[in-house]
């Protein structure tokens, strides 16, 4: 690790993060609405939860630069998912059990009890890696009674990481990501009978009917959608398939049956990507909700953006998810809508957009939209061709490339699209199709003069275009 990524936050790094976070609140590239890094860089959101009327939401962070360097924990909160306000530091990597980083991890609630759990990266002086698991109580904006719950399993490779529980018949069964010595992807399973020790190995999960070709699974996530399981994973090294898994690293899941208590789980589904855009990674399930909410960092690793030295990363918005023929229907919350605040006229060019949705019903025709374009020219291009039943995002025509080695346009084939939701933020589109059947959520970095909307193919009968207000509040606060 070099040293501009080895720093450990400090008492009287306030003032410094301070003016960083004073230098890029006012970036061309800070989202309005999408929950973006204090400072430096922000990577998956980690321990999700619901308590009292709240949300609370973290994230891997690490505070002096837009590099993947030594990980913190940043938490935000929320009262409605939809606007979110910075709290404060949660975690620091202090421990020699995680002297290389506090890495992702999740809640789980139970009575009056919130317990985090997460991964303790350690290295010795060989630089060997040493992979902790570690537990604590979350107390009002703070962990306690912090211990190492679980040491690194010998018959695995050092990648064992990104700890979430889950509980049966009075038992509790922890899950984590994993790569085998022979180069596979898995997740093993602990259990024990108290939550806070006694975690020996249960074993690993076999999820049967399903052909696994990655070498490591990262932040896998079991989760219960209208009484379907659903498995959860960050799977790398999976080849690209036609228009399938194209981004350096997939994310998605398989439905199913989970039977944790013989270790097995039970495909009914092909592996599905949860986006199918070009940044979407590491997504996590909430804790202890009534409906299923999801967010994923938009972002990849080992992937550099324009805007990596003032700030890197953001979150998604937040999707609720339903289940229909065994797969994820995809939405953003419901109440997304409250952040419309004005209704744009329709022309075919909208000149200096600022953030904004593009809501469009009944669509019959091929159309193109070009977002942050220059008049008529460029920028994110969105279509549809009717005949073809093709719908393509398409980002190369923007001045500044993203991973272009990955490809620059995205398709789905085979669609018979019928509406469609867009939001622009200032540098992340996301677009919600047919009610949830597919997401794409991807960043851009348009320059200065790529800013206009252009669209060619929809009628002003069924397109409404929002303004949406800023809802991610962006103030500062460490609260060390
Ligand atoms: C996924 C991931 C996790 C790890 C964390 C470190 O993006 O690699 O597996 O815990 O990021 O920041």
């Amino acid at each position: 690790m070099t040293d501009d990524k080895k720093r450990l936050i400090k008492k009287d790094d306030e003032k410094e993060l301070k003016n960083i976070h004073s230098s890029i609140k006012n970036s061309v590239y800070r989202d309005y609405f999408h929950i973006s890094p204090l400072t430096g860089l922000l990577n998956d959101p980690n321990g999700l939860f619901f308590k009292e009327n709240k949300f609370h939401i973290f994230y891997q962070w690490y505070p002096f630069k837009g590099l993947h360097g030594l990980k913190h924990w940043y938490e935000v909160e929320s009262f409605d998912l939809i606007n979110f306000k910075n709290l404060g530091l949660f975690l620091k990597p202090d421990k020699i059990y995680k002297n290389r980083g506090a890495y992702s991890g999740s809640a789980f609630v139970e009575n009056d009890e919130v317990y985090i759990v997460y991964s303790g990266n350690q290295k010795d002086e060989n630089e060997n890696r040493i992979p902790n698991t570690v537990l604590g109580k979350y107390e009002n904006g703070k962990i306690i009674d912090e211990k190492v719950i679980i040491t690194p399993n010998e018959n695995y490779t050092d990648n064992q990481r990104d700890p979430r529980i889950y509980k049966k018949n009075g038992f509790y069964y922890l899950s984590l990501g994993a790569r085998d010595k022979f180069d596979c992807g898995c997740i093993l399973i602990y259990r024990s009978k108290n939550i806070e020790k006694d975690w020996a190995f249960f074993g690993q999960l076999e999820v049967k009917g399903f052909k696994n070709s990655a070498y490591m699974w990262e932040c896998p996530d079991i989760l219960n959608v209208c009484g379907k399981d659903v498995l959860l994973f960050s799977p790398q090294g999976m080849k690209s398939k036609g228009e399938f898994f194209n981004n350096i690293y997939q994310n998605g899941y398989i439905v199913g049956k989970l039977d944790i208590e013989n270790k097995i789980f039970y495909s009914e589904s092909d592996f599905i990507e949860l986006d199918r855009g070009f940044d979407f990674y590491a997504a996590q399930s909430f804790d202890n909700t009534k409906n299923s909410y999801l967010i994923g960092w938009v972002g990849l690793p080992d992937t550099i953006y324009p805007n990596d030295k003032e700030f890197s990363g953001n979150l998604s918005l937040v999707r609720e998810l339903k289940i229909k023929n065994n797969k994820l229907l995809i939405n953003p919350v419901e109440n997304i809508s409250d952040l419309r605040v004005e209704k744009i006229e329709f022309n075919s060019l909208i000149k200096n957009i600022e953030p904004l949705e593009i809501y469009v019903e009944n669509i019959e025709n091929s159309f193109k939209i070009k977002i942050y374009s220059q008049e008529k020219n460029g920028g994110f291009i969105i279509s549809f061709d009717k005949n073809k039943k093709e719908f393509k995002i398409d980002r190369s025509k923007l001045e500044n490339e993203i991973s272009k080695e990955f490809g620059h346009e995205r398709k789905i084939s085979k669609l018979d699209l019928k509406s469609m939701r867009i939001f622009v933020d200032k540098s992340t589109i996301e677009i919600f199709i047919d009610k949830g059947e597919y997401a794409l959520t991807s960043k851009v970095f348009p320059k200065n003069k790529e800013k206009d909307l252009y669209i060619e193919g929809l009628d002003e009968k069924n397109t409404q275009i929002y303004k949406l207000k800023k809802s991610y509040l962006d103030n500062f606060s460490l609260n060390m």
